[in-house]
């Protein structure tokens, strides 16, 4: 498929002031399809993924596929298709790994289909160190023996076996990349503290559909015993919680009214308290959420932490409501240790923020006022966009490659709902 205009512009501009009326679809889970499409490695046969967003974070994984020795490659409507030989190779390329964490969603799966895997050591947003050791600890207890030589994981096991694993912190990528190894594992492992956000449960329901037996995904226990074979399938990602949290708060921070369609409204169920807290007036559907105008903002705490609690990739864009809410807010990050690059830009827009290490109190301002700003990572963008389209005047948002990333089209979908953004290529 040929990348879209949008893939060029690097920058752009948002005129801020319009209340942004109407509805709007959410597109795929960035983060569900991801380890999706890396599982496929364990899978014979024909796999067709429906409801893949189109990102550069997808089209990467779509590469490291193909470097790997499998055919994949997108259709349109957002389906996805993958015929893999079995014939896998074990190098990942330098290039996409680093440029991309969630390519070391490989690992597991190489390993455990044929034994050895060369994956350089990831990269990512400059959120956080994101070291990889509870990948490995589970890997090792499965027997595989690790080396760390010249940037590079060296993985070999001759047969990957059951074990039990305790992860010190619920990692989402360590969970996903045990589960998928332990797939094609001989006997039974148990990952204990295990994460239990929605995406691990829609991994864990696509390797069910392909021949699987793994129970207890969504639960702090994960239990998967190790099948001889997984088989292609069809499956349809879920929707991106983020994408979804994102477009509400551009409601909320235009005064304006929107629904988000297409929307999984439980994963959201954090999110929402939150907002109801910060005296938003939402309602939900069955598969839809909707705010409107309720008077003024008012402030609250948060402290972001493994689902169910508040999640770190919904931070920033609270960052820019708390800004405009009546009060002292705070915002505690306890997932990432460098995740507040927003908050520099939103000063610069009149926000009045103070950082401490991991904290950030938020002293709601009336308005902010259009400024250029970077955007530095993926979320921290999205708040950006958020704050012109809220501010008086106009900003001009430079960096848009981290945006593309994970939104599919966020401008496109914004001026459905009467956003004026223009996006340039410099
Ligand atoms: C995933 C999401 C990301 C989200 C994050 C937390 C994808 C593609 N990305 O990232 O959007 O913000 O979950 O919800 O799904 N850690 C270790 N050792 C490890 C692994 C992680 O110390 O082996 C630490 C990390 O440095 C980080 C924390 O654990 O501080 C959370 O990381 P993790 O849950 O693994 O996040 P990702 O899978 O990288």
């Amino acid at each position: 498929m040929e990348q879209p205009d949008g893939f060029l512009h690097t920058s752009l501009t948002v005129q801020g002031g319009v209340p942004l009326k109407g509805t709007v679809s959410a597109s795929g889970s960035k983060n569900s399809a991801l380890p999706i499409m890396a599982a496929t490695i364990l899978l014979d046969g024909e796999t067709e993924l429906t409801n893949v967003p189109y990102l550069s974070d997808t089209i990467m994984m779509s590469r490291m596929l193909n470097a790997l020795g499998i055919r994949a490659e997108f259709h349109s409507n957002k389906r996805f298709k993958i015929r893999n030989s079995g014939r896998i190779k074990p190098i990942a390329p330098y290039e996409l790994v680093t440029a991309m964490r969630a390519s070391f969603f490989v690992a597991g799966p190489i390993l455990a289909r044929i034994g050895m895997a060369k994956i350089p050591l990831p990269g990512g947003c400059a959120i956080g160190a994101r070291p990889i050791n509870l990948h490995l600890k589970g890997f090792e207890a499965m027997g595989a023996e690790i080396r760390l030589e010249h940037g590079f994981v060296f993985l070999k096991a001759n047969e990957l076996h059951g074990a039990k694993i305790n992860l010190d912190f619920p990692s989402v990528g360590a969970t996903e990349n045990i589960m998928m190894a332990a797939s094609l594992a001989k006997g039974t492992t148990i990952i204990e503290n295990a994460a239990r956000e929605p995406e691990i449960t829609d991994l864990g329901q696509f390797l069910v559909k392909a021949g699987a037996k793994i129970s207890g995904f969504g639960t702090q226990t994960i239990v998967i015993e190790g099948v001889e074979r997984l088989n292609g399938t069809h499956y349809d990602v879920i929707s991106d919680r983020v994408e979804v949290g994102t477009l509400l708060i551009a409601g909320i921070v235009t005064k304006g009214d929107v629904t988000v369609k297409n929307a999984c409204v439980d994963d959201s169920e954090p999110l929402i308290q939150k907002l109801k807290e910060s005296g938003v007036d939402i309602s939900t559907g069955p598969d839809w959420i909707r705010v409107k105008p309720n008077g003024e903002l008012k402030s609250t705490d948060i402290v972001t932490l493994p689902f169910p609690g508040f999640p770190t990739d919904m931070q920033a864009q609270m960052m820019t409501l708390l800004s405009l809410a009546k009060g002292t807010s705070m915002i505690q990050e306890s997932i990432f240790e460098n995740r507040f690059n927003h908050a520099h830009e939103l000063k610069r827009m009149g926000a009045n923020i103070k950082l401490d290490h991991n904290k950030a109190v938020i002293i709601g301002v009336n308005s902010l006022s259009g400024a250029d700003v970077k955007i530095t990572d993926l979320r921290a963008g999205a708040a950006l966009i958020l704050a012109g389209l809220a501010a008086e005047g106009h900003t001009n948002v430079f960096g848009l490659n981290f945006l593309k990333r994970g939104y599919e089209n966020l401008p496109g979908k914004l001026r459905e709902l009467g956003a004026q953004i223009e996006e340039q290529s410099t």
